[in-house]
């Protein structure tokens, strides 16, 4: 589990019990996934390549580092990952943005893909894949396998709250990709839903059942 970070700090923790809560509504809550994702996203590109570039201040000419936001694509698997795009792009506005929709089957719980649209060039670009949720791991295992299997090779993932099963899966299966979870719950109960967890991330988001 060594590529595996878990976020720590006390504002992120505050919103992602806030996010808990039956009694937060909808748009608190959409606005809780903003902001955990933009924490969130601080943390995970706190290693992404910077280029040093010619400047000039009010005082003199400078040489000074900048990001180069295009080369990367945030993916968020649909629907609740798209909660935490505003977050990412509020971070690096000149990200481009792929889908992967995945919808769970309700019965087997397995992920039942639907639709794939990811930037070209993926396969020079980091791919920050975003979903608040990471119970069985199913959804996401299937989500790094189509990156990769359309060239991605510098992928990281965002969850906001993991199952411990979700998490031994994932690393099993993708050891190379660097996940960053915000809590680590107890378990998943018999529906495959996390335990404390939040419920049905996609139907709190946009306030459907
Ligand atoms: C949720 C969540 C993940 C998936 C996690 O999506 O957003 O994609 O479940 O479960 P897993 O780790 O067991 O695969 P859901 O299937 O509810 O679809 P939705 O976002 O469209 O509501
Ligand atoms: N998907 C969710 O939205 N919530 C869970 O607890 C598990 C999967």
């Amino acid at each position: 589990m060594s590529n595996v970070t878990y976020m720590n700090h006390p504002l992120i923790k505050h919103k992602i019990t806030m996010m808990r809560k039956e009694s937060t509504g909808t748009n608190e809550f959409r606005s809780l996934v903003e902001e955990v994702a933009m924490l969130m996203g601080y943390e995970a590109l706190s290693d992404i390549d910077t280029r040093d570039v010619e400047i000039k201040t009010p005082i003199e000419d400078t040489v000074q580092p900048v990001i180069d936001g295009k080369k990367m694509a945030i993916v968020p698997i649909l629907r609740a990952g798209l909660g935490m795009v505003s977050g990412m792009l509020a971070l690096v506005p000149t990200a481009k943005v792929g889908h992967i929709g995945m919808y769970r089957n309700e019965e087997t719980h397995q992920p039942v893909p639907y639709y794939c649209k990811l930037p070209s060039f993926i396969e020079e670009r980091l791919v920050v894949v975003v979903d608040p949720m990471l119970a069985t791991g199913g959804s996401l295992i299937d989500a790094v396998d189509e990156i990769k299997a359309r060239g991605g090779k510098n992928i990281k993932c965002m969850c906001i709250i993991a199952a411990p099963e979700g998490i031994e899966a994932f690393t099993e299966k993708h050891p190379d990709v660097h996940l960053y979870i915000g809590a680590l719950d107890r378990c998943l109960n018999e529906n495959a839903y996390i335990c404390p967890g939040l419920g049905d991330a996609g139907d709190r988001i946009f306030g459907t059942k």
